[in-house]
């Protein structure tokens, strides 16, 4: 592929066929709990030991999970590309570990492996980093920060508190209502300003959030291609120029070969 600049954006779709359930899907409720209720900094304050361990259980799922042949395609796809970023809104670690560069990702709702302070800047890193803290489903702390602090309450026995300031630890994901990372959307921004992009594809979303139908218009070079891998329509469809209603495993592989097919030299 030559000259070529593309953009990708995933949503939970992408994950699914690796067992991770979607949010807005049928599977996507945990313990008869509404993810949409769960995720939000509401939710964390009235009950904090709650929404942790909503967020340990999905860790193990995705530590315990495989990236697919969507994820496989992907980092395919960004080998071949001249220039390439993937936005996913996915806070697992399946595109890392198909193989795509982490600076040619970003994670625009944050990485479910991070644990951060609520106040301070202080996090841990994700699973590309040191280990988990004691509390957040880690096993042995080996980092050098880390010290043993006596629970303030029984409630809180098992929940990771900030070494620096003692104030409760959360996972580094963005929240309903939540700002998105501005150092994220800066690298968004800069992407999008670096020139338009032929194809840009839209995939396993349902494109709730208007600035990912934004960012996926804003991207398109005049005439190139606008593509929604997606097995049910959404907000997002109208806009597409082509439209693959299958799952993405079996659409992106299919998609990536042809794509790189015919920008191969000969
Ligand atoms: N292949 C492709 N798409 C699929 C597949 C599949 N195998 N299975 C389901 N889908 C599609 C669904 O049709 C749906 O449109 O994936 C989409 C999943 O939608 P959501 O669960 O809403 O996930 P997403 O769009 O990533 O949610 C956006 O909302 O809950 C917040 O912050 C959270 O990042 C999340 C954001």
């Amino acid at each position: 592929m030559h000259d070529t600049r593309v953009l990708v954006i995933t949503g939970a779709g992408v994950s699914a066929e690796s067992g991770i359930p979607t949010f807005r899907g049928k599977d996507g409720y945990w313990r008869n709990l509404d993810p949409a209720k769960l995720a939000t900094p509401e939710a964390f304050a009235r009950d904090p030991k709650l929404v942790w361990e909503w967020y340990r259980e999905r860790r193990q799922r995705i530590r315990n999970a495989q990236p697919n042949a969507a994820h496989g395609a992907i980092a395919k796809l960004a080998q071949h590309a001249d220039e390439f970023l993937l936005i996913t809104q996915n806070v697992d670690d399946l595109h890392a570990r198909a193989g795509l560069p982490m600076e040619k990702m970003v994670q625009i709702h944050g990485d479910i492996f991070v644990t951060g302070c609520c106040r301070c800047d202080f996090s841990y890193p994700g699973r590309g980093g040191s280990p988990e803290p004691p509390g957040a489903g880690a096993l042995q702390p080996e980092s050098g920060r880390l010290r043993s602090i006596a629970p303030t309450s029984e409630k809180d026995v098992d929940l990771p508190r900030c070494p620096e300031c003692d104030v409760l630890m959360r996972p580094g994901v963005v929240w309903f209502g939540e700002q998105l990372p501005l150092d994220e959307l800066q690298r968004v921004e800069e992407y999008l300003d670096g020139g338009t992009c032929d194809p840009v594809i839209v995939a396993g979303t349902t494109a709730t959030f208007g600035y990912i139908i934004d960012w996926a218009l804003r991207g398109r070079r005049v005439g190139g291609e606008l593509v929604e891998v997606n097995p049910e329509e959404t907000p997002f469809s109208q806009f597409a120029t082509r439209l693959v209603r299958e799952p993405a495993a079996i659409a992106l592989p299919r998609l990536v070969e042809t794509l790189v097919g015919r920008h191969s030299p000969g």
